[in-house]
C-alpha cells in the first residue's frame, strides 16, 4: 500500500518508428505492432491515470505519430484532463496533422534531434531526409503556438556541436532544450563503446551549456542531463522507484521506469488486465524498490538516501548483475572505480559503428 500519487504517465504508444537511433533506451526486445494496445484501452488507462493524480501525459514511443488513431488518443488524454506532450522524432508530422492533433487537445511538442549537420544527423538517425522533416515541423509547431521543446541526446559523435545545438534550438524558437548525454539502457548500452564521449570533452560541453544558461535565461530554459558514467552521485531515476511516474509499455505491461523489464525475477501486471490504480498501488513490482528499506550500505542510512533513492535500479543491474546494489554511479558505490574505468575504456575506442535500432533486434 501506498499514499503516493504518480505526477505523470509516460504512454509508450508503440514501438514501431522510421529511425533507428543507436542510443535509444527502448529495451533490445522491441513490442510488435500486433502487440499495442488498442484506442479504447488507452483511453480507460489515460481515465485512470488522471483518477490516479496524474497531471501530464508523455504520448511517447518509438514514433507515437505512426499510430493512425493518433489524434483520437491525444483527445482521449485531453478530455481525462491530462496535460498533452507529444515526444517525437517528428518524421512524418505535417502541417495538416499537427493541425488536427491541437484541435484534438495536443499542447506541447517535443522534436528530437540527432544533431546540426544534416548528413551526419540523418546518418545516426538511420534515416535519410529527417534532420529535414525535424526543421520543417519544429516551424510549424511554433506557427500553430505550440509550446516547442529541443531534445538533444549528447554522445562523442555530436558532442563537439553542444553549443550549434543550442543555437539551433534559440533559431527555431523553442521554450526548451534538453542538452541530454545518453543514459545507458537498452540500445544505448549495446552501443556504448561507440557513443560515449571522453571525459574532457564532457567537461568543456558542460561549461558551453552552464554560460548558455545564463546567457539566455527568461529566452531559452536548458536542461541538462550529465553522463551518469562521469557522475558522482546519482540522480533520483524516475524521481524514485514508483514514486512520480508509471510507464505503459505498448503491450500494456505497467512498469515503475521504461527499462524495468530488463530486471530479472520481476513479473509486471498489464492493463488489460487490471486497473492502473491497483497496479500502482499493490503490485509486487511498484513496490520492490519503493522507498529506502530495500537499500543495502551505503545507501542505508545516507543523507541522500530520500534525494536520490539510490539511483538507478536498472543501471546497478546492467553494470553489477544486482538491481539491488547502489548506483555503482555513486562514488560510495563498491563498484563506482570499475564504472569509470569502462567509460574511460570505451571513450578511448575507436569503434565508430553503430547496431541500429530495429524491431527484430
Ligand atoms: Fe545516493 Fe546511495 Fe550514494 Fe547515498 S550512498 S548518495 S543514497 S546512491
Ligand atoms: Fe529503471 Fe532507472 S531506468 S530505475
Amino acid at each position: 500500500m501506498t499514499d503516493l500519487r504518480p505526477i505523470g504517465l509516460l504512454a509508450e504508444l508503440t514501438h514501431r518508428c522510421p529511425l533507428g537511433c543507436p542510443y535509444c533506451s527502448n529495451p533490445l526486445d522491441l513490442v510488435r505492432a500486433g502487440q499495442e494496445l488498442d484506442t479504447k484501452t488507452w483511453t480507460r488507462v489515460f481515465a485512470e491515470a488522471a483518477e490516479l493524480g496524474a497531471l501530464h501525459v508523455h504520448l511517447s514511443g518509438g514514433e507515437p505519430l505512426v499510430r493512425k488513431d493518433i489524434a483520437e488518443l491525444v483527445n482521449a488524454a485531453h478530455l481525462a484532463g491530462l496535460y498533452t506532450n507529444l515526444i517525437t522524432s517528428a518524421v512524418g508530422l505535417t502541417a495538416q496533422s499537427l493541425t488536427e492533433l491541437r484541435a484534438a487537445g495536443l499542447e506541447h511538442v517535443q522534436i528530437s534531434i540527432q544533431g546540426v549537420d544534416t548528413a551526419r544527423a540523418d546518418a545516426v538517425a538511420h534515416h535519410k531526409g529527417a534532420a529535414k522533416a525535424k526543421r520543417e515541423a519544429a516551424k510549424l509547431v511554433v506557427e500553430e503556438g505550440l509550446a516547442l521543446t529541443v531534445n538533444a541526446v549528447i554522445h562523442r559523435g555530436n558532442i563537439a556541436d553542444v553549443a550549434a545545438i543550442i543555437d539551433l534550438a534559440e533559431g527555431w524558437g523553442a521554450g526548451r532544450l534538453e542538452v541530454a548525454h545518453v543514459q545507458y539502457h537498452g540500445w544505448a548500452i549495446a552501443n556504448r563503446a561507440s557513443l560515449m564521449p571522453a571525459r574532457e570533452d564532457f567537461l568543456a560541453a558542460a561549461k558551453i551549456v552552464e554560460d548558455a544558461r545564463k546567457r539566455l535565461e527568461g529566452t531559452l530554459v536548458i536542461d541538462h542531463v550529465i553522463p551518469d558514467y562521469y557522475a558522482e552521485r546519482p540522480k533520483a531515476c524516475m524521481g524514485g522507484w514508483g514514486r512520480q511516474v508509471i510507464v505503459v509499455a505498448p503491450d500494456g505491461r505497467a512498469l515503475p521506469c521504461h527499462a524495468a523489464a530488463t530486471l530479472p525475477g520481476l513479473a509486471f501486471d498489464n492493463v488489460r488486465e487490471k486497473p492502473l490504480g491497483e497496479i500502482w498501488t499493490n503490485s509486487e513490482a511498484f513496490q520492490k524498490f519503493r522507498g529506502t528499506e530495500w537499500m543495502p550500505k551505503p545507501c542505508q542510512g545516507c543523507e541522500r538516501a530520500e534525494i536520490d533513492w539510490g539511483g538507478c535500479r536498472c543501471q546497478a543491474f546492467a553494470l553489477t548483475g544486482n538491481p539491488a546494489t547502489t548506483d555503482p554511479v555513486c562514488a560510495l558505490s563498491p563498484d563506482h572505480q570499475k564504472m569509470r574505468e569502462m567509460a574511460t575504456a570505451d571513450a578511448a575506442s575507436t569503434n565508430g559503428t553503430y547496431r541500429f535500432r530495429r524491431i527484430g533486434g
